[in-house]
């Protein structure tokens, strides 16, 4: 089965098993196939997170379950509910169009509900964890229905238990958010300020910053559709304040940002534009030329070639400034060379 059209980096990947799955049924009875359990499994989504080998000796389970709807609602939140298969894009934008504001900040993240929680899906000064309120998954040890509240889930930057403890053990059905009654703008990111003022906009809707955020993105990063890529290849990454002092000596133009805990969050794209690779390539893989944390597909890429792309970088980037990149989307298959 070729996962060419189900993953955005448009690797033409062969998958040995593959299935769809519309309802919890559908799983209960893969754990009743003794064949199928004995398989090693990948949990597909939007397939926007994932760098996959050649030939993939898995049962692959392509996450199909639909609907959303709002739950309930108390004196000051709105409750709404989403299955996995659902599109995080299409839910950001049903929320808008039903009145509820607050993922306004988070919309055109491609994938799918079901993957947002995994990683703690994130963008312009908004987290999956500010917004979440319980999940439902399968629990495949036991074959039951298990729910997860915000503390359960372990959220973390682009973390949680899924990518954890529970990775591989749980599969996430559907998801309910809180969503604020008495809505406020989230303007902390200055590109979104910039863009609104621009716009000539000084009190903002939900729907301005939805529509401000959405060209942002859209000036950045590249369209799927037409050049494969899954969003920024690396987090991140977190040095100690000492650290962040010497690179600063050396490199006053740093772009870094304070955390809570005395840390800095440094930004991989500046790294990676500064060590040399932005809009360069190695073979058919490249790096985006108007953001360098976006690894792109130049034509008929391999998940290999992503990989090697990836390690040249991670290379330069260490012997520049000592600081270790991880890579954030999912490798699955482990094939030569990869
Ligand atoms: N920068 C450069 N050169 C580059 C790219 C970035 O110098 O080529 C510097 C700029 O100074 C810029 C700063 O890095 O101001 C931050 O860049 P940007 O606003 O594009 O955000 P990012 O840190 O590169 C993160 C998320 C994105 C998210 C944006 C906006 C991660 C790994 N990435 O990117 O998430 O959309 O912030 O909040 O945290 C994703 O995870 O797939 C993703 C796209």
């Amino acid at each position: 089965f070729s996962l060419r059209q189900h993953n955005t980096f448009g690797i033409a990947a062969i998958a040995s098993h593959f299935a769809e799955v519309h309802s919890l049924a559908d799983l209960q009875s893969v754990r009743q196939h003794p064949q199928l359990m004995s398989m090693p499994r990948l949990i597909l989504g939007g397939g926007s997170n994932l760098v996959l080998a050649d030939r993939l000796d898995l049962l692959v389970l392509h996450m199909c379950l639909k609907g959303k709807q709002i739950v309930g609602s108390d004196a000051d939140t709105v409750y709404v509910q989403a299955a996995a298969g659902e599109s995080w894009h299409e839910l950001v934008l049903w929320t808008l169009a039903q009145g509820i504001g607050g993922l306004e900040n988070m919309a055109l993240i491609p994938g799918t509900v079901g993957a947002a929680p995994v990683q703690n899906i994130g963008a312009y000064g908004l987290e999956l964890k500010d917004v979440f309120h319980h999940l439902d998954a399968f629990d495949w040890d036991s074959g039951e229905l298990v729910t997860l509240d915000k503390a359960a889930c372990q959220f973390a930057y682009r973390d949680s238990i899924f990518k954890q403890a529970f990775k591989g053990r749980l599969t996430i059905l559907q998801v309910t958010l809180a969503l604020p009654r008495s809505w406020q703008p989230r303007l902390g990111y200055a590109d979104v300020q910039r863009f609104l003022d621009q716009s000539g906009i000084t009190t903002p809707a939900a729907q301005d910053i939805c529509n401000a955020v959405i060209a942002i993105r859209q000036s950045k990063l590249p369209d799927p559709a037409q050049i494969g890529n899954a969003g920024s290849f690396f987090k991140n990454p977190v040095v100690s304040a000492a650290q962040r002092t010497s690179l600063l000596a050396q490199f006053p133009e740093l772009v870094s940002y304070a955390l809570d805990d005395g840390r800095y969050k440094l930004a991989a794209g500046w790294l990676i534009e500064k060590a040399g690779w932005k809009g360069r390539h190695l073979g058919r893989a490249g790096v985006y030329e108007k953001q360098a944390l976006v690894l792109v597909n130049r034509g008929q890429a391999t998940g290999a070639d992503i990989r090697a792309l990836a390690t040249a970088i991670e290379q330069d980037v260490r012997a520049l400034f000592q600081v270790s990149l991880e890579a954030e989307p999912v490798f699955a298959g482990t094939p030569q060379g990869m």
